[in-house]
């Protein structure tokens, strides 16, 4: 697959193999991340790796997944992540203004996963107080948000807006299908 058909496959996952992930694999999406564009280059974020299956399960209870759905699509036993990444702001480095930062490292992470066969959740809904306690995440370092991540046991299918809903939903096959705005849409103007 080309590179530009690559970024257009990727969809959201949240239901996986029990396949474990391995710490190595981790480091490596994290090491992308790493790389990220960054303003005035900073980098004031930090990641904790969760790859033990234990520690995975203590997290579950933790996230929210697919508000739209109202706990319809759940991942069930079976279905559960099997690592995550929390993503958290160094604010030794930068008290506020992580948040684009966040968006562009998040995203390398994913997209190196998915180079891997790995699909992930990018989780915004999560409980921040129960999950800095479990992973016993310093005072300096604030939680941003976690990346769910496992090897897909679902094929989400991105489908055409219709009458302007932006939410997804489960279609006649099973497959989840993810609304999108096409290209006219959001093309505005061409100079
Ligand atoms: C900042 C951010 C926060 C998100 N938070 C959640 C979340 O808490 N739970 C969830 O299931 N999905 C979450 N998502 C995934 C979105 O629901 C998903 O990206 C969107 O529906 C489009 O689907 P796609 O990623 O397959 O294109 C989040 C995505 C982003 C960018």
């Amino acid at each position: 697959m080309d590179f530009f058909e690559f970024i257009k496959s990727r969809r959201t996952i949240r239901k996986f193999k029990s396949t474990p992930l391995t710490a190595e694999q981790l480091k490596r999406y994290i090491d992308a991340a790493r790389v990220a564009p960054s303003a005035a280059n900073m980098q004031p974020l930090k990641y904790i790796a969760v790859s033990n299956p234990d520690m995975s399960e203590k997290i579950f209870p933790f996230v929210k997944w697919a508000g739209y759905l109202a706990g319809e699509y759940n991942p069930k036993d079976g279905e559960h992540p099997t690592a995550y990444v929390a993503v958290c702001a160094d604010t030794d480095i930068r008290q506020s203004g992580y948040d684009v930062d966040m968006g562009a490292a998040v995203e390398n992470m994913i997209l190196a996963a998915l180079a891997d066969g790995v699909g992930s959740c990018w989780i915004g809904s999560i409980d921040h107080e129960k999950i800095s306690e479990l992973l016993e995440i310093p005072d300096n370092l604030k939680l941003l948000c976690v990346l769910a991540l496992g090897y897909p046991a679902e094929t989400p299918e991105e489908t055409v807006i219709c009458d302007e809903s932006v939410k997804y939903f489960i279609g006649e096959n099973g497959n989840l299908h993810v609304p999108k705005r096409s290209i006219d849409d959001v093309l505005i103007k061409t100079f």
